[in-house]
């Protein structure tokens, strides 16, 4: 039974929960930047943090450290508003927030009055104990997507999801809540878009219209505020800009992590690992990245080297420097509990790990047995654990992938009482993985003096971007594993996460070798591209499974290693704007109402240019949903006319990926591993379209952050039908392109030849 409002039946038991709605208007000011709006029940507070950007913050308390973990900028001064007898309006030029004073009730309309989104007028803010809840309005035929890494259909609407970061063991396509809390989402109704994101670490809740009826939908949270920042410009990727520019953008990830990565749980020793490489080398199949999971440690320590197994890190890695191929290591929240251990020892010296109320330091067991988990919310700690990073930076150690740290514990659930610092663990759990990984990311940069690290995270809150890569977890060896995870990333790239990936070939059981083919040719096409595998299951590295698949993964492996000019200019274009890499349809087509068929949903692009039809490894053909404007096939420039439904070959050596007409592709040739510089030659593939179109060509050292200080090499690359010619922008920047000459390759036109001239720093113009 439901109370509302004080009823007898509420004070008659006083188990079921009070609803307090969030009342009516009684005082109405303005402080500094932002206005204050009182009721009996609550306080609301209002900035405007650009014209496209308004937070509401509606609290029964409100906390004057207002602290965020995700947001990093802040609001304008500027407040234009008006007051009326009912309504207090707030405009931007942009966007116009219109404040029903009796009830209390926030609607957002387009400068144009027309009504954007807003609470459902009979409840809007609501709140049962701490708990505090959002009822919208839900227009009619209106889709939401976002929600980051969640599984379910592309078009949210009709789901419901929980938010608290969890250790998802053999998850499914159906699992929620798993590893990782982004509480931002894009609605989509008449032609319009909105932004919203509910900053709060607490267990969230969102349900588009699943459990209600169709009038509304609604979110919240088991504690804090609504808090939330509404964005109102028109377009998804204009949405995901303010989103990440509110919330930060990823630096330039190094060259080397784009390569192909090789994992598993665990090369056991540090000659198996040489082995490894040795075998990639000799089979001539590209790598860069070779990792070691949780056996390298002594004991599961952190900061450790077990004696026995890696006797010479440093040895090891010169070693594999000498390959080209750099090392990660795991590291794990979890801190064993033995005196005598470095960081054992520190960390009860300083009063750094987690305790119960009493003082006592909690204990949950992990990989090592008993442990204390560090609080990283608070500064000293996470400098503390970025300094021990020194044990792994010093012998070489490149890139730093953090686990476990939902955080997790042996049976899941860690008591609700536990503090970090100030904090019990249900206020902040959302975000402990985040700042765990700030802490790594923070302390390895400096301790690498100027080198880029690569962080790798599984447990995220918004914001993570500026901190470190992220892959979904522990997926399986299936085909509906591989299709998820294109949903995945693909909406992880929604919430401004661009640098994703997912374990290739299934994390746990094993791939046959079709669904390994197949979803190492996706890989290719994934900004992260990781094989990875659990413990006790079957090999998975490239030519473990017959020489005509090591063949075809091969030349897929390749395949990316050629198209990195083109990957890097799209992770930069990232950097700049936060535009994901891999980009669902409904980024470019949100009101094409195919691309949310179900058949179609895992559909991308791959930066500007590139779209992937993702198949199961069952399959020999599919259906393609062709957007709008002609196409061609990647492989056999094969053109199609968009705007519908084809039937598309997908053998197993042959994805299904096609190329946008007016495509301009930045490419290279075969290198075994990005220190390599190649022969030297920039490979421009232009494909014939009607329309001018251009590409921003970006190139820097790779592995350091002298592209902050102007050392890069920036142009814009365009192609015009009418004119006929392609020109290369001045070269902006200090840097030296690698490539002392460009190759233009022509596709869809006319009896066009290859032309190679020297690529100069200079505008260049080339007739076809
Ligand atoms: C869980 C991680 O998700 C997985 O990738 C890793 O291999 C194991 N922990 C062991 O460290």
């Amino acid at each position: 039974m439901c109370c509302f409002l004080q009823t007898n039946a509420s004070k008659a038991c006083s188990f079921i929960m009070q609803v307090e709605l969030s009342g009516n208007t009684q005082h109405i000011s303005q402080k500094e930047n932002h206005i204050i709006l009182k009721t009996p029940q609550a306080e609301a507070r209002v900035w405007v943090y650009s014209p496209t950007i308004i937070r509401v913050n509606i609290s029964k308390h409100f906390n004057t450290t207002d602290h965020s973990f995700a947001v990093i900028q802040s609001p304008e001064g500027n407040l234009r508003y008006d007051e009326s007898a009912d309504e207090l309006s707030i405009y931007t030029g942009e966007l116009e927030l219109r404040i029903t004073k009796a009830p209390l009730r926030f609607n957002f309309y387009t400068p144009d009055g027309i009504l954007l989104s807003g609470d459902d007028e009979r409840f809007g803010t609501v709140w049962q104990g701490e708990s505090v809840t959002n009822y919208r309005r839900m227009f009619k035929g209106e889709r939401f997507i976002g929600l980051g890494e969640k599984t379910g259909n592309l078009d949210r609407r009709g789901s419901s999801y929980i938010n608290w970061n969890t250790d998802a063991v053999d998850y499914h396509a159906k699992s929620d809540p798993l590893y990782k809390t982004f509480p931002f989402f894009v609605g989509l109704h008449s032609g319009l878009t909105y932004g919203f994101f509910l900053d709060n670490t607490h267990r969230s809740y969102f349900d588009f219209g699943a459990s209600t009826d169709h009038s509304m939908y609604w979110l919240g949270a088991d504690g804090g505020d609504m808090n939330y920042y509404f964005f109102g410009a028109q377009g998804v990727a204009e949405i995901i800009k303010d989103y990440t520019w509110l919330t930060g953008r990823m630096e330039m990830p190094p060259l080397w992590s784009l390569g192909y990565q090789q994992c598993r749980w665990s090369y056991m020793s540090a000659g198996e690992l040489l082995d490894i490489a040795r075998n990639f080398r000799k089979c001539n199949i590209p790598a860069d990245v070779l990792y070691c999971d949780i056996d390298y440690m002594d004991g599961y320590k952190i900061f450790t080297w077990d004696k026995k197994t890696f006797p010479d890190p440093k040895g090891l890695i010169d070693e594999l420097k000498a390959m080209g191929f750099r090392l990660v290591t795991i590291v794990d929240p979890g801190i064993k509990i033995e005196e005598g251990y470095k960081q054992y020892d520190e960390g009860v010296a300083n009063d750094y790990f987690a305790t119960y109320p009493n003082g006592e330091k909690y204990i949950g067991e992990v990989w090592p047995g008993r442990c204390h988990f560090p609080n990283f919310y608070d500064a000293k700690v996470r400098d503390w654990w970025g300094k021990s990073f020194s044990a792994l930076t010093e012998p070489g150690v490149a890139g730093f992938w953090n686990d476990m740290n939902e955080p997790a514990a042996w049976g899941q659930n860690i008591p609700n009482m536990v503090k970090f610092g100030e904090h019990y663990m249900p206020e902040v759990r959302n975000a402990y993985g985040m700042q765990m990984s700030r802490g790594t990311y923070k302390g390895t940069k400096h301790l690498l003096q100027g080198q880029r690290p690569f962080v790798l995270t599984r447990a995220a809150y918004a914001g993570i971007q500026r901190y470190s890569a992220v892959w979904t977890g522990d997926n399986t060896a299936n085909d509906a594993h591989m299709l998820l995870g294109c949903r995945l990333v693909n909406s992880l790239g929604i919430t401004g996460v661009a640098f994703t990936g997912v374990d290739i070939g299934g994390f746990s059981g094993n791939p046959t070798p079709e669904l390994m083919v197949r979803w190492n040719s996706l890989g290719v096409y994934t900004p992260m591209f990781r094989n990875h595998a659990m413990i006790d299951t079957a090999m998975r590295e490239p030519w473990r499974w017959g020489k005509q698949n090591e063949k075809i993964i091969k030349k897929d492996i390749e395949q990316r290693y050629k198209l990195l000019p083109y990957i890097y200019s799209s992770f930069y274009q990232s950097h700049q704007t936060g535009l994901p890499i891999n980009r669902t349809l409904a980024i470019q087509y949100p009101f094409d109402e195919i691309v949310y068929e179900h058949i179609y949903q895992n559909q991308f692009m791959f930066g500007d240019n590139i779209l992937v039809a993702p198949v199961a490894s069952t399959e020999r053909a599919i259906k393609v949903y062709m957007p709008p404007g002609e196409w061609y096939r990647l492989s056999t420039d094969k053109k199609i006319n968009g705007g519908k439904e084809v039937k598309a070959e997908a053998l197993l050596t042959d994805l299904p990926v096609f190329v946008k007409a007016g495509a301009i592709i930045p490419m290279q040739s075969v290198v075994q591993n990005t220190n390599e510089t190649g022969d030297g030659v920039l490979q421009l593939h232009i494909w014939n379209g009607k329309q001018a179109t251009s590409f921003t060509y970006y190139e820097d050292d790779g592995v350091s952050y002298d592209y902050e200080q102007g050392s890069y090499y920036k142009r814009e690359i365009s192609f015009d039908p009418r004119k006929k010619q392609v020109v290369l922008s001045v070269v902006e920047g200090r840097f030296e392109s690698r490539f002392s000459k460009v190759r233009f390759v022509w596709h869809g036109f006319e009896k066009m030849k290859d032309k190679v001239v020297e690529l100069l720093r200079d505008e260049m113009v080339i007739a076809f």
